[in-house]
């Protein structure tokens, strides 16, 4: 089964490499694109079907005339796939950029038997930040970019898969952003003294599958979702701030990020799910 389609021929030695998940999706593919316009990029999409990441990846060839595009698959939801797409990546990471999510509208669990919000969307972010930790510190200066919302809330730590309380997207959406918004403080401190930043940040309000499933449209461009993400994986702030969260190009308080108890427990829980540990430290 082929895992990923081929960039031997056209690696540039000092190209600035960018992964990129749910690259097929409105605002990760905008991302994709807008990164993939800035000079000597090589764009990595992190995609789970291959049909959407040939077609996603011609599309970005085609607007940008950039070749350094390429995609790697993985289902994003399953540890292994996140531990063998890491096994198989050569070279180095410069930025990893977290965006692939989900807000089934009913309670999904994955083949490991994990609700699928809290697997992709908080799960998926910190195994591919932890998986990846040994690649981005040996490019450092490296940064990560969660892609977050302001739409967040309702972390519950004693029922992360909704089994006590009945599953509502909404909420487990909101509370799977929450999540992402505090390991990132918590993956910016551990990963601080070997230069690799780590900052969150709200895209936009942006009609896709994710926003509909919620009972929203939006009334942001994709484009105009991938310019925070994007000005925090290109721009000297991305790599100066790390912890910090940021909505429409402006450092925010977040307020999630004080009860560090809770940062620290959430971490702890996540890193159990994942291998017994991180990798981090
Ligand atoms: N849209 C908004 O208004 C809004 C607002 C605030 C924050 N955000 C955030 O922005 C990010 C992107 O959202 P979007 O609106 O662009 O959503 P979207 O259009 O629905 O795209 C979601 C992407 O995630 C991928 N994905 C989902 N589950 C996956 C899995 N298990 N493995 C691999 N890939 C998977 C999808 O792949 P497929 O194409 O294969 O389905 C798709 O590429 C999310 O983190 C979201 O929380 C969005």
């Amino acid at each position: 089964m082929i895992l990923s389609s081929d960039l031997s021929n056209i690696r540039n030695p000092g190209a600035r490499i960018f992964l990129v998940t749910g690259a097929t999706g409105a605002i990760g593919k905008a991302i994709a694109r807008q990164l993939a316009a800035t000079a000597d990029s090589e764009v990595v999409l992190v995609c789970r079907d291959p049909i959407k990441a040939e077609q996603t990846v011609t599309e970005i060839v085609d607007s940008t005339g950039n070749t350094a595009v390429r995609f790697e698959l993985a289902d994003l939801s399953r540890y292994q796939d996140i531990r063998r797409l890491a096994q198989r990546w050569t070279g180095p990471l410069h930025v990893l950029i977290n965006n692939a999510a989900c807000t089934p509208r009913t309670r999904l669990e994955t083949p490991e038997g994990i609700e699928m919000q809290f697997a992709t969307n908080v799960l998926g972010y910190f195994r591919l930040i932890d998986e990846f930790t040994a690649i981005l510190k040996a490019s450092a200066p490296a940064r990560i970019v969660n892609v977050a919302s302001y739409w967040a809330g309702s972390l519950d730590l004693k029922d992360l898969e909704f089994i006590h309380r009945s599953y509502d997207n909404d909420q487990a959406y909101r509370q799977s952003k929450q999540a992402d918004r505090m390991l990132s403080i918590a993956f910016a401190e551990k990963l601080k003294p070997y230069h690799v930043a780590v900052n969150a940040c709200h895209p936009g309000d942006v009609n896709s599958t994710l926003s509909n499933n919620l009972g929203f449209g939006g009334h942001e461009t994709p484009d105009q979702g991938a310019e925070t993400p994007v000005w925090l994986a290109t721009q000297p702030i991305g790599q100066h701030a790390t912890g910090k969260y940021f909505e429409h190009l402006h450092e925010t308080v977040c307020t999630y990020g004080r009860d560090r108890r809770t940062v620290n427990a959430l971490y702890e829980i996540c890193a159990n799910y994942s291998n017994g540990g991180s990798n981090v430290e």
